[in-house]
């Protein structure tokens, strides 16, 4: 069990894009794993690299839905957004103490990599499809915070100010 330091907002690393992986390797295998003990350890559904300081493009995520199994995927990339749209909660692990409605594709196709190095291909709709595409973001140096209106931003970012941790 290795649990890694999750980085915060105002961390200039949350904003930077992060490298593919050009080879699936022990390394990434390991990176996986710390991953997902930090993400169990912190309550979270999701959690992108750039998140433990890392800038290369691997994400886990476990939702916690029936039937979905958590995930481990490298260079993940959304194939297809699909046109209606669902409004739902996010919160950020990175960004603790906010929350607020996102609207995002309701669906998503997301091709990827796993910690073998084989292809997986995911058709992802509900809660799964809303934290794939969280990570995804995180990968670009998105946070959910850039996908509400100018208005809400900046109540958010008001916020901020009162309840980030020192
Ligand atoms: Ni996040």
């Amino acid at each position: 069990m290795s649990v890694r330091q999750i980085r915060i907002m105002g961390d200039p690393v949350l904003r930077e894009k992060a490298q593919p992986i050009p080879a699936v390797d022990e390394e990434t295998r390991r990176l996986i794993r710390d991953m997902f003990d930090t993400m169990y350890d912190a309550d979270g559904v999701g959690l992108a690299a750039p998140q433990v300081g890392v800038t290369q493009r691997v994400i886990v995520v476990d939702p916690h839905e029936q039937d979905a199994k958590p995930l481990g995927l490298v260079n993940p990339v959304v194939l297809k957004f699909s046109d209606d749209v669902e409004r739902g909660e996010e919160g950020c692990l990175s960004i603790p103490g906010l929350k607020d409605i996102v609207e995002r594709p309701a669906e998503v196709v997301v091709e990827a990599l796993d910690g073998d190095g084989k292809p997986v291909h995911i058709e992802a709709d509900g809660l799964l499809a809303r934290v794939l595409q969280h990570e995804i973001d995180h990968l670009d140096g998105i946070l959910f915070i850039d996908r509400v209106s100018p208005l809400k931003r900046k109540l958010l970012l008001n916020r901020w100010q009162k309840v980030k941790p020192e």
